[in-house]
This record gives structure tokens, sequence and C-alpha cells, in this order.
């Protein structure tokens, strides 16, 4: 820890330049765009003076107290929320990360009882605050809106809870939530949570087979859904998807007793709606009748919150489960610092309550500090690329956070796009989900942020539960692409192969030497796999997956994946999850998947396929290949390409040389390597061949 810190603390050493901002090359724009990647962006004195961590000594102050004393700084900052039993004071967090001494096991204030839904509604009405809006619902078709203050939410979200309860939905029951970005999506979460029923969200994007696999994994007796959704102009029938996923499920001895379904009348009718009576149930129908005051389920700090799947190295999705107390603190902790958070900010984020994105930084963060939350239901290129400035200004959001995907594909259009909006409401933005590129960090600033508002570029994961490195706005000057630096009590390391810790500056493994309160704790019904993916691979430390570097001042720059994951359009895909879905194509004997450089996308998935022997490749074939994906996992994950192989370059031991693939697909032909040691050498001469085919 004291190695650490005195690293961390190198950064003390900044050039001293706060308040002469670099950005003011802002006035020659073409300058701006393409200057050097390493250049410091000072937060304007204006910021840092309100900013509620105003300087980098304030920063290491709190940040060391947290690494030092991590119970006294979690301690305190803890007991700003309500809890019906405090926790063992002793014992703020027992933990051990070390595999090498027995079971991996993380607890943070256990014993202490508490509800996540109490305190993020009943706490805010209760301090005199039920009367400010908590959600601002935005729909596909600009003019469609809604809006709930805390109060009428807490009321929504009691009637549901009694609902539940009433057919049966008991404390740690899993309910599985199916639905789009409607109100009713954080109502149901909310719900669950107040009874302390499991929620486990499914993207609603994802296929009727993905759906099933989830259901059968933690068999919920009931599901939340919605008749459809319109995907710009286009009506999606989720509730058709469910059905299909029930079916299946109960062809896998897993039974779905309800579903309950809201009526989302935008999209669709409910008479146009499929029905199966003895199992389905309209929302409006029964919800409203129950009492809007619900008693609260104390649940231990300990007790689980939600699963929520997401993809590995294998097939078989990950059951990432969070536990309540120091999943809440770290939620709320995390959302107040890096954004940077008053309350008189509006705040917009433009991820689904469907990855985790959704879950720490639509719900729960934001909630749980008495923010105003825009949610948007729509498709930000709808009805055209200016739809998200529009919403901007009409709520005037003062936090706008969303994916480099987003910010790449808005900065392909024109500019007026943007600047036909005022934006003079944002004050900080806010970047996740993969590595921001510096031109399209420097736009996101200069043409969106009027080189005004700080760009928090976070570093997370579903696993972690809240942000682990981010710049605290107003704290550090911003290297446009790096994440900056460890969040409060996070010790981030970079090891080398071997494990060693890298001192300095250097690149390799990124990996975490202690716990923090958001960490998630197992994978639901897989302890060992648990164990063995994050916690084996470097003894000692939690590994993330991810690759890292640490430049001379010590700012962290994340480089993407090391592992078979590929990030699409910030989604994290597992190349063997499209591998399976392309060989249950019958026509395909052979899969590999590779990520390239997608312009917009981050990375596209490339997919090299062998057919069966007689086969020919064609158009048809290679829509129907990609049809066999959507179908499986569903349309995000449709590969950007396929690329028919009838040999694949292997190994005398069978193993397929991905690194030559993944040369072949971005056509660094050049860098092919040692290719002798492949069983049959001439595949990649064929292979390169095909590449246009
Ligand atoms: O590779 C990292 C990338 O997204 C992965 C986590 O994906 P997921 O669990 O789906 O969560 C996405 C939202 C937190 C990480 O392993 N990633 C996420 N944020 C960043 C990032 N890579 C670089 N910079 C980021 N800010």
């Amino acid at each position: 820890t004291e190695d650490h810190l005195r690293h961390i603390e190198s950064l003390a050493t900044f050039p001293s330049g706060a308040g002469k901002i670099s950005h003011l090359r802002a006035t020659n724009l073409g300058e701006c765009l393409s200057s050097e990647e390493h250049d410091l962006v000072f937060p304007t004195p204006e910021f840092s003076d309100k900013a509620l961590v105003p300087s980098t000594e304030k920063y290491l102050e709190m940040y060391r107290r947290s690494v030092r004393d991590p119970a006294g700084f979690w301690g305190d900052i803890a007991a700003e929320f309500y809890w019906k039993e405090k926790w063992d004071c002793e014992k703020v967090c027992s933990e051990n990360l070390d595999v090498r001494k027995g079971t991996v096991e993380i607890e943070w204030f256990k014993g202490g009882k508490t509800n996540i839904c109490f305190n993020a509604l009943d706490r805010i009405v209760d301090n005199g605050d039920g009367d400010k809006v908590a959600l601002y619902w935005e729909g596909n078709v600009p003019g469609l809106d809604d809006k709930l203050t805390y109060k009428e939410l807490l009321d929504k979200v009691c009637q549901l809870s009694n609902y539940l309860k009433d057919v049966g939905v008991k404390k740690g029951d899993a309910v599985v939530i199916y639905l789009p970005m409607l109100a009713e999506l954080p109502i149901s979460m909310l719900a669950c949570a107040r009874i302390g029923a499991v929620h486990s969200v499914v993207f609603a994007g994802f296929s009727a087979e993905s759906l099933a696999q989830r259901i059968i994994d933690c068999k919920p007796n009931v599901v939340i859904t919605c008749n459809a959704v319109l995907r710009g102009d286009k009506p999606i029938l989720l509730k058709n998807i469910v059905d299909q996923a029930i079916t299946q499920s109960a062809d896998n001895g897993v039974s779905v007793d309800l579903c309950l379904t809201y009526e989302n009348q935008s999209a669709m009718k409910k008479e146009a709606t499929k029905w199966q009576a003895d199992r389905d149930i309209w929302w409006q129908d029964v919800v409203p009748k129950y009492p809007n005051t619900c008693l609260v389920e104390w649940v231990d700090a300990e007790d689980p919150l939600f699963l929520l799947y997401t993809s590995g190295s294998t097939g078989k999705p990950k059951g990432v489960l969070h536990t309540t107390g120091g999943y809440m603190v770290y939620a709320a902790t995390t959302f107040k610092y890096a954004f940077d958070y008053k309350p008189s900010d509006v705040y917009w984020c433009t991820a689904d309550c469907g990855w985790i994105t959704g879950h720490s930084y639509v719900s729960y963060g934001p909630l749980l500090n008495g923010a105003s939350v825009v949610i948007f239901e729509g498709a930000p290129n709808y009805p055209d690329s200016g739809r998200c400035w529009d919403i901007v200004d009409k709520y005037n959001v003062t936090i706008f956070y969303t994916a480099p995907t987003l910010v790449r594909s808005l900065m392909r259009e024109k500019n007026e796009y943007v600047t036909r909006y005022s934006r003079k409401s944002l004050r900080v933005l806010g970047s996740v989900g993969e590595p921001i590129n510096p031109s399209a960090w420097r736009w996101f600033y200069n043409i969106v942020g009027d080189s005004r508002c700080p760009i928090s570029d976070t570093w997370w994961q579903t696993e972690t539960g809240g942000f682990m490195i981010t710049p605290l706005p107003g704290s550090w000057p911003q290297k446009p692409g790096s994440a900056t630096f460890p969040f409060f009590g996070v010790q981030p390391v970079i090891v080398d192969e071997k494990g060693n810790e890298i001192e300095g500056e250097c690149s390799g493994y990124l990996c975490v030497k202690n716990s923090w309160p958001g960490a998630f704790r197992t994978l639901y019904g897989d302890h060992d796999r648990y164990e063995t993916t994050y916690f084996k691979p470097f003894p000692g430390y939690y590994f993330s997956g991810d690759g890292c570097s640490r430049d001379g001042d010590g700012y962290y720059w994340l480089t993407g994946r090391v592992d078979d994951v590929i990030n699409v359009s910030g989604h994290r895909i597992g190349t063997a999850e499209v591998e399976s879905a392309l060989v249950l194509h019958p026509q395909c004997v052979e899969a590999a998947v590779v990520g390239v450089e997608h312009e917009v996308k981050g990375q596209g998935i490339y997919a090299f396929v062998t057919l069966v022997d007689g086969v020919t490749y064609s158009e048809e074939l290679r829509k129907s290949l990609i049809l066999s994906v959507r179908n499986q996992i569903g349309a995000f994950a449709a590969p950007d390409k396929i690329h028919w192989a009838p040999g694949l370059p292997k190994t005398r031991s069978g193993k397929i040389m991905r690194r030559i693939l993944r040369k072949i697909a971005s056509r660094q032909l050049e860098e092919l390597g040692d290719i002798s040691t492949l069983a049959d050498p001439a595949v990649v001469d064929q292979l390169i061949a095909l590449s246009d085919c």
C-alpha cells in the first residue's frame, strides 16, 4: 500500500498550469483536433473552484485515507445511508483475494441491515425532495414524454412490490426483467430490491435463445416484459420473444408461472399481442390496483441484489452476482465524485438498463444521490443525428454520459447537427465501455462540450459494479484517451506474464490488489469459475482481463481485452459465443472469430467459417450464417464479415492460431510472423486469396 501510495503521489508533480487551459487551442479547431496524444487538458478554474474534489492535493488526501483506512473511509460514507441495523464496526470489510490462502471471499458491511430501494426513494422523499423529478422519460418519437417525481416513483414501485409479493415472490427469489427503456424498467428493478428479490435484467436486444439460457440458469417464477418497443420506425415484438424463451425453458425443465406484460401503447396495441391466458397478465390491469405504500424487506448487506450476465471466454455467459450494501455505497459514491454531482444537475446516461452501466449509472447511483435522471427509449440518430442534443436542450441536461461508439458515429455526421443546439446546460461529459480514441475525445470535448466540459472517461466492468479508474473532474488535467487515476480505495497494479507487479512507466495486465465495496461476490452457481477466471491467472490479485499501460505521469491507458472477448460498440461479446452460434448452422462445421478494428464500433466481428464438404459459399449462405448469430445471441452480435475458410491455420496439435487469423482479418499480411509450425501452412495463402470473397 505504501509503495502504491508513493507511486500515486508522483502525480502531485504535475506540471503546474491548472487554469492556463490548454484547451484554449480549441479556438483553432483544426489544430486542436490534430494535436499530440499526450496533451494535458486542464479543468477551468471556475470548474475546479466549485468541484467536490477541487485539486490533486485534495484527491491525494482522500485517496490516502481510502487505502490506509478503508474501514474509516467507507464507514463514514456508508453512515450517510439508512441502515436498519449497523454493520459490525470492526469489520467493514473482510476479504481473501488470494486463492493460495483458501476460498476467495469478499464481504463488506456484513451484519448491516438495509435496503437499496429505501435509500434511493424513501430516504430522498423523507429528506424533503419528494417533489423533485426523479425520472424524465423521453420516448422514441419526439414529443412523447413523461416524468415522475421521487414521490410518484416511490408510489409506483410500492404498487409493483405489493403485486409481486401477492403473487408469491419472496426474499431471495429471482425475477427476470426483459424490458426496453421505459420507466417500468427501473421501477421493476427497484420493486424487486424493495422486497429482497434478486433481479436479473436481460437486455431487450438479446434473442429468445439467450433469454432462455438466462431463465434456465436462475429459474424465476415471474418474468416482466412489455408487448413491443419501437426502434426508429420498426416495432420489435418483445412479448413474442419472451413466449419463445419461456417455451424453450420449459423444454429444459424450468417453468415460468407468470409473465407480467406492460402494454407499451406507443409501439403496439394490446389486442395485437399473442396471449396465453393462464400465464400472461397485463401490468396495467393489476399493478395500479395495489396500495402505494409497501413495507421494506430489510436485507443483510451481503444478501444478493442482482444478477447480470456477461460474456467470458467460453460459450456460457457468466452470472455476475452483486450484493446489497457494498454495491449501494459504491455506486452512489462513484457517481457523485466522478461526475462532480450537484443537486441542481440533470443527468442523462444513454446506456440501457440491460447492461451494468444502466444498473449503476441510470438507476441506482443517480437515484441514491437524489438526482433527476433522463431515460431515453429511442435511438440516438432518430429522427436524425441531432436527437441527443435536442434532448440535452429540452431537459437542460448538465451531465451527459455515453459510449465512444456513439461519439464516433455522430462525429461522422456534420457538426451542424450538434451546433444547431445550444448545449449551454452541459457541464460534465462522460465516456464508458471501451477506450475512447483521442480524436473522438477531442471532438466530444471541443464540439459537444464547447471546450468547456471535462470528460470523465470511466474504466470499469460488470464485475466491478462501479468506476475503478476515472477522472475526477476539477481535480487534475486530463489526457485525451486516458482514464487517468484510480478511484478512492482502488489499488490497480500492472503485472507481467508471470504476475510480477511492474513499477513506473510500463505495459502489462491490469489487476487490482484489494477489494472495493462494489466488487462482485461470485458467479452465480459457479464459484469455481469465479476463482479460475479472475483470481487464478495472477494469484493474489483480481485480474480484469484488460491490458493497460501507465505513462511517466502515472496516467493509466486501457488498451483493450487480452482474452477472447471482443468489445463491439461497448458491448462485450465472447468470441466463443459467436463461434457456437455459427456452428449451430447446419452447413457450418467450424468457426473462428476474431475482433478487427472498426471505425465506429471500436471492434467489429470477423468470422472465419469452414463449411460442410460439398457446400459452396454464397451470398445467401452468408446471410443465413449471420441470421444464426442473430437468433442465438442478438442482432448486436452479428458478424460484420464472414470469411469462407476451406481450412483454418492450426498447429499440429489442432489448436487454431488466432494470431494469424487476426493478421489476415486486419490485412496486416506482412506481419503474419512464423507460420512454419502450422500443420498445413498452405491454408494461409488460401485464406488470403479468399479474403474478398
Ligand atoms: O475492456 C474494458 C472495457 O469494457 C470491459 C467491460 O465491459 P462490461 O463488463 O460490459 O462493462 C462495460 C461498462 C462498464 C472492460 O473490461 N471498458 C469499459 N470502460 C472502458 C473500457 N475500456 C477502456 N476505457 C474505458 N473507459
